[in-house]
C-alpha cells in the first residue's frame, strides 16, 4: 500500500483521485471526442498526411483530460516509430520566444536556456528536426494566453512544414474560448487543413456520472449521503457545467466532514465548501492594484443592471471611466483595460468569452463569476473605494 493509502482517514480511501493531475481511467461522455482525436493522431502517426486539430470548449469540459489521455493510448506507438508527442501548456511558456527555445531544447538540450533570439531558437529547431523522416506532433493547450496576445506561433508551427524537407509537424491547439475558431483567418484554416473537434459543456446528468465514477474510488465506501453529488452537481452546473469546480467542491465537502470528524459527508458539508471557494476567489480582491479594483467593480454594477444578456467589453470600458471620474482618478486606456480584463479572467473572478458580433467586429462578452452578494460588500468595504457604495448607475449617466 502507497503512504497516500495509509494516510486516509475515515471518509476518504485516496484523494488524490480527486485532484486535477490525476488522470481518470475513463473519461464517460468523451467517446466521440476521443475516438475523433485518436483517429487523427494515428493517421498522423502512421506517417500518412499529418492534420492540425483545434479543440474548443468552455473552462472543465475535459480538453486537457482528453488530450492527455489519447497520447497516453499512443505513446508507446509514438516511442517505437521515433515521432515525438510534445505537450506544451501556454499558460507557463506564453509567448513565442519561450515555446521555440523549449522546443529547441527538447530536441538538444545543449541549446541555452537564455540568450538566443527567437529566430536563432527557430533555425535550430528546424535544423534538428528535419534530420529524418519524423512526425513531431506539437500540442498547445490552453493556447488563447498566447492569441490574445497577437502572437504568431500558431502560424509559424503551421508554416514550419513549407521550411522542411523529411520531417512533419503537426499541431493540436487547445483554446476554451468557443469563437476561438472565429478569430482565425479562414485563408490559413483552409490552407493548413485545421480540423476541429469542440467540447460542449456537460450536462448536469454527465456532471453526475463523472463525479459518481470518481467518487468511487476516492471515498470510502457509504461515505457520501444520496444528497452530496447531486448537489456538487447542482453547484457547478450553475457554473457552466464545470467538471473540475465540481470535483473541488467535492474533495473540500470530505475535507470539511474530516476535519469535523463526522463520519460522512453530507449536504451541509457542501454547501460550505461551496461558500468557502467563493470567499477564496473574493479574497484576491484585497491584494489586487486599485485600477483592477475599480474594472471589477464596473463589471459588478453592470451585471447587477442587466436583466438579461451580458455586458461587452466597451460597456465594461464606459462605466470604468465613469466611476473613475467619480473616484477622482486616472483611468487607463482602452486598450490596457482589456489586458486587465484578462487579468481577472485568468483570476477566475469574471469569465469573458469572445464573441463576433458581426459588423461590431469581434468583442468579449463579461460574467461575473463569484456571487454578487458576496463581491460587494468586499469591494466598497475597501477604502479606496467607499466613494462607490454611493454611485448610482442611472443617475450619472
Ligand atoms: N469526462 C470526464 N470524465 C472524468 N473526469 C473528467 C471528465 N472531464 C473532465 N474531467 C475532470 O475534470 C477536471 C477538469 O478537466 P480538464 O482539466 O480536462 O478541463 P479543460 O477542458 O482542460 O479545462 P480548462 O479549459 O480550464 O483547461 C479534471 O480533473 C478532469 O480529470
Ligand atoms: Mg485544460
Amino acid at each position: 500500500m502507497s503512504e497516500e493509502h495509509l494516510s486516509e482517514g475515515e471518509i476518504f480511501a485516496d484523494t488524490k483521485v480527486l485532484r486535477s493531475a490525476y488522470l481518470p481511467e475513463n473519461l464517460p461522455h468523451r467517446k466521440e471526442q476521443i475516438a475523433s482525436l485518436k483517429d487523427m493522431l494515428s493517421t498522423t502517426l502512421k506517417r500518412k498526411t499529418p492534420s492540425n486539430i483545434l479543440i474548443y470548449g468552455r473552462v472543465g469540459t475535459g480538453k486537457t483530460a482528453t488530450v492527455k489521455y489519447v497520447c497516453k493510448q499512443l505513446e508507446e506507438t509514438a516511442r517505437t516509430c521515433n515521432h515525438p508527442l510534445i505537450y506544451i501548456n501556454c499558460e507557463l511558456f506564453y509567448t513565442q520566444h519561450r515555446i521555440l527555445s523549449y522546443l529547441a531544447r527538447f530536441f538538444n538540450k545543449r541549446v541555452p536556456v537564455f540568450g538566443w533570439s527567437t529566430d536563432v531558437f527557430y533555425s535550430e529547431l528546424k535544423e534538428r528536426i528535419d534530420t529524418g523522416d519524423k512526425y513531431v506532433v506539437v500540442i498547445l493547450d490552453e493556447m488563447d494566453k498566447l492569441v490574445t496576445k497577437e502572437d504568431k506561433t500558431l502560424y509559424m508551427l503551421l508554416k514550419i512544414n513549407n521550411e522542411l524537407n523529411k520531417a512533419r509537424v503537426s499541431v493540436i491547439g487547445i483554446s476554451n474560448n468557443l469563437s476561438f475558431s472565429e478569430l482565425l483567418d479562414q485563408k490559413v484554416k483552409s490552407s493548413f487543413d485545421v480540423k476541429e473537434i469542440v467540447f460542449p459543456a456537460y450536462s448536469a446528468e454527465e456532471l453526475k456520472d463523472i463525479l459518481t465514477e470518481r467518487a468511487r474510488i476516492a471515498f470510502n465506501y457509504s461515505a457520501l449521503d444520496d444528497g452530496v453529488i447531486p448537489l456538487c452537481v447542482a453547484l457547478a452546473a450553475k457554473r457552466n457545467g464545470d467538471a473540475k469546480r465540481a470535483l473541488d467542491l467535492l474533495l473540500m465537502s470530505g475535507e470539511i466532514a474530516e476535519r469535523n470528524k463526522s463520519k460522512k459527508v453530507r449536504e451541509e458539508h457542501v454547501r460550505i465548501a461551496s461558500e468557502k471557494m467563493d470567499i477564496g476567489m473574493v479574497e484576491l480582491v484585497k491584494t489586487m492594484p486599485l485600477q483592477l479594483k475599480i474594472l471589477l467593480s464596473s463589471v459588478l454594477m453592470l451585471c447587477r443592471e442587466k436583466s438579461e444578456g451580458y455586458p461587452i467589453s466597451g460597456d465594461v470600458y464606459s462605466m470604468y471611466r465613469r466611476l473613475c471620474d467619480h473616484l477622482g482618478e486616472k483611468p487607463l486606456t482602452q486598450r490596457r483595460s482589456a489586458d486587465l480584463i484578462a487579468e481577472l479572467d485568468s483570476l477566475g473572478l469574471i469569465n469573458a468569452v469572445v464573441v463576433n458580433r458581426g459588423r461590431y467586429g469581434v468583442t468579449k462578452e463579461i460574467s461575473l463569476n463569484v456571487p454578487e452578494k458576496l463581491l460587494q460588500p468586499f469591494l466598497f468595504a475597501d477604502y479606496e473605494l467607499k466613494a462607490l457604495s454611493n454611485f448610482s448607475v442611472k443617475e450619472n449617466k
